[in-house]
């Protein structure tokens, strides 16, 4: 074949794959510029194809710019997040690799493929904005919603989670970092809250972060703050570990965190200081780290998402949280709290559960722990009119799942089988977000599948949350 002939299967392969794709000859003049390649940098394929680089790119110093580097130095680059401004004066955000090509020893090419992250970074930035104007010393200041927890709230006098307590008492007296293992809905941001506001860091901010939440690209940004750099336009941005300062940071389910994020996280808690994304500047900064996880460490570490000296490093107080019913006998005293707690919010007069109710409450299992008990009297509390005694008739517990066996007698012949099979995937999805308060995160976990799966599943079901 000819070099016209594999020049127009490259360009056909460009056009077809969804990301960007830029590439120069040796000289830097654009050989190749993919529609999605302008799309993504806001520009014109004319203005690139047949340019030098620095043309199409005035704007980027040669310093940074990775082609340059590439071409001229022989150097990669992996996923690297670029704010720049375009030759129509735009600012863009990219995540790029970039590499040169070398025949015989010499650099006859460098090639760029790039995302365009222009959204998500703004969704970065804006979400660092919400946090900063959470902050206390922010005048308009406290977020009405953010609960303060100290250890009376925390109800239970099962002996087991009575140690766990006092040692988290223990903990609110001194600095260390902290790892809280438990299930859902067990109490973690109750013990994290509660060690916080009994410490001297008390006057100081505590901020929280779950790592599963944010798309790994931004976590970084989110934790550490965004610089300039050497890019224009590129905004200046503190980080959680800079508004936390003095404070206590959570981070939970930490084993979402990217595997080379957490050797970032390690080097930060041994050096204490902190450099924002795209920063040089090295920042002190004293936070102290509460981290969370929903599945054993050790199982985790196996896995491979949570690297070891992360975990011992975190774990110097180590809190394990045990599963309601792993202490059933502590349900009287929680209905009696929740009670009390919601009769004043709903102005009923609900004081006391019935033998029957309590029977019911206490045979549960409780998948979704502390949290699903609550939910289920709140809603026996908002559904009471003027009796005082809860009883069996104001009780909704969630249903188990239907025995296998009841869904052949359930299921109408007449209705294809994958047809019925999603009516009852539908049925354990709702259930499922109810016991998991509407959190798709969590409702997924519940579920045992991914994220994603679940909404997906969401959308083609036309499930709202
Ligand atoms: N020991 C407890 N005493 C009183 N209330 C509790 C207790 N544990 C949990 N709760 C209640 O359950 C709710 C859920 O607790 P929390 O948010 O701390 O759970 P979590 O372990 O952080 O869950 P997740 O893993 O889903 O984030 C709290 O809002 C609190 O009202
Ligand atoms: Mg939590």
């Amino acid at each position: 074949m000819d070099s016209d002939g594999y020049k127009k299967i490259i360009e056909e392969l460009i056009n077809l794959i969804q990301e960007g794709v830029y590439i120069v000859d040796e000289k830097g003049v654009g050989l190749f510029y993919s529609e999605e390649m302008a799309k993504n940098e806001r520009i014109k394929v004319t203005d690139v194809i047949g340019k030098p680089f620095n043309t199409a790119f005035p704007r980027v110093s040669l310093n940074d710019s990775t082609m340059y580097q590439a071409l001229r130095k022989g150097i990669s680059t992996r996923n690297k997040q670029q704010t720049y401004i375009n030759l129509y004066g735009q600012e863009v955000t990219t995540v790029n690799s970039t590499i040169p090509v070398e025949l015989n020893g010499h650099t006859i090419a460098a090639i760029e493929v790039a995302r365009d992250i222009t959204n998500i970074r703004s969704m970065s930035d804006t979400i660092l904005k919400l946090q900063e104007d959470k902050l206390p010393n922010n005048k308009s200041s406290v977020n009405p919603r953010i609960k303060k927890y100290t250890f009376d709230d925390i109800v239970g006098e099962n002996a087991e989670f009575k140690k766990v307590v006092s040692r988290a008492m223990q903990a609110a007296k001194n600095d260390a970092s902290v790892f809280i293992y438990g299930e859902t809905g067990t109490g973690k941001e109750l013990f994290a809250q509660s060690i916080h506001y009994n410490s001297n860091r008390a006057g100081k901010p505590f901020l929280a972060q779950n790592c599963a939440a944010i798309p790994e690209s931004l976590l970084e940004g989110i934790l550490f703050g965004t610089a300039k750099g050497g890019f224009t336009g590129a905004l200046d941005r503190a980080g959680l570990f800079e508004q936390a300062n003095g404070g206590t940071l959570l981070l939970d389910e930490i084993s979402a965190m990217p595997y080379e994020l957490q050797s970032k996280l390690l080097r930060v808690l041994q050096e204490d200081y902190i450099r924002r994304v795209g920063g040089t500047q090295d920042i002190p900064v004293d936070v102290r780290i509460i981290a969370t996880v929903n599945e054993p460490a050790e199982r985790l570490m196996e896995e491979g998402k949570l690297r070891k000296d992360l975990y011992y490093r975190l774990n110097v107080v180590g809190l394990s949280i045990p599963n309601l019913s792993q202490r059933k006998d502590d349900i009287p005293l929680l209905v009696e709290s929740f009670l009390e707690k919601h009769d004043k919010a709903f102005g009923k007069e609900l004081w006391m559960a019935s033998e029957g109710a309590l029977k019911i409450l206490t045979d549960y299992n409780y998948p979704g722990n502390v949290r699903e008990l609550e939910n289920i009297i709140i809603q026996s509390v908002s559904m009471a009119e003027s009796e005082h005694v809860l009883t069996e008739k104001l009780l909704q517990m969630p249903k188990n799942v239907v025995k296998l066996g009841q869904h052949v007698e359930k299921w109408d012949k007449k209705e294809p089988l994958n047809v019925y099979l999603e009516e009852i995937e539908k049925e354990m999805i709702r259930a499922a977000m109810i016991e998991s308060g509407g959190n798709i995160s969590r409702c997924a976990e519940v579920l045992q599948i991914k994220r994603q799966t679940l909404q997906h599943k969401l959308k083609k079901y036309g499930m709202n949350l």
